[in-house]
């Protein structure tokens, strides 16, 4: 292995908001995505993954290979071939490699990859040859565009060959991967020029096809993989390329394929560039042929005819650009931090964005196959979202909801194609209702639209059930409280947040699913944590009451959270934390009375979230025994001590090998919840500690122990318990992106959206001596300094707005295009 000497694999550069991998072979791959609302392509470090249309499993354009051998196999692959005839001896020798490195790994004597919003660019060099490639989604088209360009470097001619490869899905990627008796027989293409149409089940019921198209003359081409590679042969050893000569050849069932060979004739010097196009197209049923089966290209050739040339890519570049430009500029921050600024300015977002649109569906830890969109994670991600795109955080609200079921529970998953919710997984997670009142709660704050509460939304998908956004919220709301248990504590159900606490399955079947089996409706086992997000966010329900004149509603919904909070200090309070649940034998769990799992993260945070404890001095001492505890070098894990054995009364969270996932893994989703409640008492610094712990750019010297991306938060860091401590995974696609910016801008810099404005409320380290912010905001700009030459925590003095001095914390709505200088000293407070 050549490159494996050096301790570093990259770097941010915050002037181009780019990561720039400076080796091929990083410690996994690490991988961007491209596209923002309706095509995706995961695209890693070496030009691997795949692209779908919305649905990753049901629209997939290429396929993949999840659990590869050798990883991250399969991807848009430009092989290239340099061929000359010797000088003395006149045979002819030629030199194959892969210019993004994979798969055939040859040396290259430069490699760099730059991944950018949206957009990714990989450059080498090989004996003489430059190749680029940048790789986009465009804004308004459902492509990927892949613009290549060679460069001689050297004195002499060069000869090279391009070759160009994907390897079609057959749409259903699940079908695609299990199907086999059927598959091989029903893979179709046909070529026209330099386009190669990949049409199974074209001829049946899909009105869509995919192409594969570059924009100059070919000299041959390939559709068929066994043809190009040869049956024996892996990507890295492709009979055709080595050959130097394309097959011609159309497919019939097998593995169809797109290749196009090139030959590029290069002088000293001179440079070629090549925009290879993959689309997708869908034609109306009556437009579906142009003849006797031949597919109507129409909108493959207009999609084409678009992006026919450099110019026409850079200048899609450039409004892609503009478009990452403009949502950023919706809040940004400045101070002495590097670190800090390029992660809240840049990568939290990005990464806000990436989970909203993805869920937990297609990442290089989740398959695209498996579980869609999820109700409470889609709710959660919405949080680190809305500021950006409110309005489709709106639609998203009434996708969700519209799975609500009429009792106020909800399908846990739903598909984002049909927008149904997932028979096979149902509903029963307890905590799912309740996500939806915060997420709704979310968008009001930041956009003041109350209307959304009136929009008609069925339950249960079914129209006839419609009824107000504002009923959903009520039946959310209600829903904890129809469903309580012996102690007056919230039912857990299949599992609340921590879907691996499953206090009703006891399963002994192997591979019985943990979260659909109830083996046991107890009525009895409990859960801490939901009574504690109803204590949090049920105050931003009654709140909405009172604000749409339902003051009745408000004063049911607020006695009801204080005889919550009354159960929880009485029966939810182990002596010096929070517990974590009742089982369904009715005994606890996360207490000192317990062998394992003792004390648990999540009830703990969002108790202190909540504020319970603060007076009386309970919330601290709950962050003093999480951090003694549960806090370790890369962050706080789930619980401890971890359990050393399976137990049947806990369900999931027992079955993983101690310090992997919810067993005391460091789940980083909760980790800003003590973040946020390290901020309710006052704790600047502490606060801080614990965001910065599993943030990833304060991570990136420990790239080769974390092995993920060093630009984007990851689900799962091994705990203490675990072989492996420190080691990352399932990057991506975790609640911890939108949880952190939450943490860190709501909380910690302390700009919160509320029902009545922007309120001010920094708690920060000491040592922090002052940032700004500018925050864009129903229509305004708020420019806002903090000074904090006091060097306090937490405590404003003072707060003037253009001039003017504040007799409150809350930065008032402004008037739409209207800029505001807003100044904040920080120091003891006045009242
Ligand atoms: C996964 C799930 C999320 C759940 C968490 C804890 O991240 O997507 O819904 O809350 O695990 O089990
Ligand atoms: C497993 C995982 C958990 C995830 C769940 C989703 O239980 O441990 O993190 O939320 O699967 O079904």
């Amino acid at each position: 292995m050549q490159y494996n000497n050096s301790a570093s694999y990259g770097h941010f550069d915050d002037e181009t908001r780019e990561y720039v991998i400076t080796r091929p072979d990083t410690p996994y791959p690490w991988i961007n995505y491209l596209g923002c609302e309706d095509f995706y392509g995961l695209f890693s470090n070496t030009s691997g993954g795949y692209c779908f249309y919305r649905d990753a499993r049901m629209l997939r354009l290429t396929r993949y290979r999840y659990n590869n051998v050798p990883a991250d196999a399969g991807g848009r692959y430009f092989y290239l071939r340099d061929h000359a005839e010797d000088e003395i001896s006149g045979y002819a020798r030629q030199d194959v490699w892969s210019p993004s490195w994979m798969p055939i790994k040859s040396k290259l004597d430069r490699y760099e990859c730059r991944h950018g919003l949206g957009y990714s660019c990989i450059s080498s060099a090989r004996n003489g040859l430059a190749f680029s490639q940048l790789s986009f989604v465009p804004l308004k088209d459902n492509c990927e565009i892949h613009k290549i360009t060679l460069t001689n470097e050297t004195k002499v001619e060069k000869n090279i060959d391009i070759f160009s490869f994907v390897e079609f899905c057959l749409w259903n990627a699940n079908d695609d991967m299990t199907n086999f008796q059927r598959n091989y027989s029903i893979g179709e293409v046909e070529v026209e020029g330099s386009a190669i149409y990949h049409k199974t089940e074209y001829r049946e019921r899909r009105n869509h096809y995919a192409v594969w198209s570059v924009n100059v003359p070919i000299s041959g081409f390939d559709t068929d993989r066994e043809t190009f590679l040869g049956l024996y042969n892996g990507f890295d050893h492709p009979q055709t390329v080595f050959a130097g000569a394309a097959n011609n050849f159309i497919a019939s069932g097998w593995a169809p394929i797109g290749s196009h060979h090139i030959e590029v004739p290069l002088k000293p010097g001179e440079s070629k560039t090549f925009v290879f196009v993959l689309g997708y197209c869908e034609n109306s049923e009556d437009q579906k042929w142009e003849s006797l089966h031949v597919i109507n290209k129409a909108p493959a050739k207009a999609l084409l005819e678009k992006y026919n040339s450099a110019e026409a890519v850079d200048t899609a570049l450039a409004e892609l650009k503009e478009y990452w430009d403009k949502l950023l500029s919706r809040f940004s921050m400045q101070t002495d931090d590097k670190t800090l600024v390029r992660m809240v300015n840049v990568w939290n977002q990005y990464q806000c964005m990436v989970t909203f649109n993805m869920s937990r569906s297609a990442s290089y830890f989740e398959s695209g196959i498996g579980r869609g969109m999820g109700f409470r994670d889609s709710n959660q991600d919405l949080l680190g979202f809305v500021h950006l795109v409110p309005e489709r955080a709106r639609m998203r609200i009434l996708d969700i909801a519209a799975t609500q079921m009429s009792d106020g529970s909800a399908y846990h998953q739903y598909q984002p194609l049909t927008k149904r919710g997932n028979n096979d997984i149902g509903s029963g997670f307890n905590d799912d209702p309740l996500w939806l009142i915060c997420g709704v709660a979310a968008y009001i704050k930041e956009t003041g639209d109350y209307s959304i509460l009136d929009e008609q939304v069925p339950f249960d998908n079914d129209q006839a059930l419609s009824d107000s956004l504002f009923v959903h919220l009520k039946r959310s709301f209600d829903y904890t409280l129809n469903n309580l248990g012996p102690h007056g504590l919230p039912l857990i159900g299949r599992a609340d947040w921590n879907d691996c606490l499953n206090l009703n399955c006891f399963s002994k079947t192997p591979g019985e699913s943990f979260q659909t089996t109830a083996n046991y409706e107890s009525g009895i086992a409990e859960s801490v944590l939901i009574a504690g997000i109803f204590a949090f966010t049920g105050p931003d329900y009654a709140e909405i009451c009172r604000r749409t004149s339902r003051k009745e509603e408000a004063e049911r919904a607020e006695k009801a959270i204080a005889a919550m909070i009354e159960t929880i200090n009485t029966h939810g309070w182990d002596g010096n934390w929070f517990l974590r649940a009742y089982d369904a034998m009715g005994k606890k769990i996360g207490s000192h009375e317990c062998e394992d799992g003792q004390i648990f993260i999540e009830s703990n945070g969002f108790a202190v979230m909540a504020d319970i404890g603060i007076n009386d001095g309970r919330a601290i001492r709950a962050l003093d025994s999480v951090k003694e505890k549960l806090e370790t070098a890369y962050g706080i894990v789930l619980q401890q001590p971890a359990y050393k054995e399976y137990h049947l009364e806990l369900g999931e969270i027992s079955s993983y090998p101690p310090g992997y996932k919810e067993n005391a893994g460091i789940f980083c989703h909760n980790n800003p919840w003590i973040t946020i409640a390290e901020t309710r008492v006052g704790r600047g610094e502490r606060a801080f500690e614990t965001y910065k712990r599993i943030c990833p750019a304060y991570r990136e010297d420990d790239s080769k122990l974390r092995r993920v991306e060093p630009y984007a938060y990851a689900q799962m860091v091994a705990g203490k318990d675990a072989p492996r401590f420190g080691e990352a995974k399932n990057s991506w696609l975790t609640g911890t992106a939108a949880w952190a910016f939450v943490s860190i801008t709501q909380y910690i810099l302390g700009i919160r959206p509320v029902f009545d404005g922007l309120l001010i409320d920094p708690c920060i380290p000491p040592g922090i001596k002052s940032f700004s912010i500018t925050r864009y905001f129903r229509g305004a700009v708020y420019k806002i300094t903090v000074d904090n030459t006091a060097g306090v925590e937490k405590g404003i003095a003072s707060i003037s707005m253009d001039g003017k001095v504040l007799d409150n914390k809350i930065l008032p709505p402004m008037e739409e295009g209207s800029i505001h200088e807003v100044m904040v000293v920080m120091g003891s407070s006045k009242n």
